[in-house]
């Protein structure tokens, strides 16, 4: 598949979104951040808006779900027309059966870790999964500092993925700029969110291929 960018709307004008996002046609995906205010302390979106942005996005629309019983909720999120939902491994009870659900709905299914959660515990569900995310920040707010504790936690998933010659992606999401994407891509990531590296740009679209480029250096 190659280098995917993945802009997130976190940083963007909410009050303009679908011409934020007609700013990006570079782009693979939206990534859209949902956030409840009990996982992170932060509240944004909920499905009605996922399936507007579905619906009026020419791009696919990547849903990452900072939401606690991931279990309960996700599975909305495909209905909405999500094309990839990302739960966090912290939030649910039961992740072999919630990647079935959402795969078996119609959507890529994804995996997210925290800066303290380790992989390892999970090389046996790998095969379950759509997409692996590794956060390289805490999650909750945009516009933080990429965390070069997490390069190590990338490296491991990248062999963990070779060594069962699975396919899925490997995501970043947190601090992504011109000056730490190609740490992440040298470490074995394939797809990368920018929110306010994209956003702040007076070009957007230009960073969207200026983040391709560094990528695939
Ligand atoms: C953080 C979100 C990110 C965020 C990234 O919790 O998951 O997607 O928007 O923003 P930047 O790229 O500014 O770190
Ligand atoms: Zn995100």
């Amino acid at each position: 598949m190659g280098i995917q960018i993945t802009p997130s709307i976190l940083t963007a004008d909410f009050a303009a979104l679908g011409a934020e996002i007609a700013r990006i046609p570079g782009a693979d995906w939206v990534h859209v951040d949902v956030m409840d205010n009990h996982f992170v302390p932060n509240l944004t979106f909920g499905p009605t808006m996922v399936e507007a942005l579905a619906r009026s996005s020419e791009r696919p629309v990547d849903a990452h779900l900072m939401i606690t019983d991931a279990d309960r909720h996700a599975p909305a999120y495909v209905e909405a027309g999500a094309g990839s939902v990302t739960f966090h491994v912290e939030a649910t009870a039961a992740p072999v059966r919630l990647a079935r659900e959402i795969r078996a709905k119609g959507a890529r299914a994804s995996m997210a870790l925290k800066p303290a959660t380790p992989i390892e515990p999970y090389e046996d569900l790998l095969g379950e999964l759509d997409m692996v995310l590794i956060m390289t920040v805490e999650p909750g707010f945009g516009g933080q500092s990429f965390l070069d504790l997490c390069l190590p936690k990338i490296r491991a998933a990248r062999a963990l993925l070779d060594k069962h010659g699975l396919e899925a992606w490997l995501q970043v999401d947190g601090g992504i700029s011109l000056a730490t994407i190609e740490r992440c891509a040298e470490a074995g990531a394939d797809v990368f969110v920018a929110g306010s590296a994209v956003f702040s740009a007076d070009d957007p679209d230009a960073m969207v291929a200026s983040l391709r480029q560094q990528a695939e250096r």
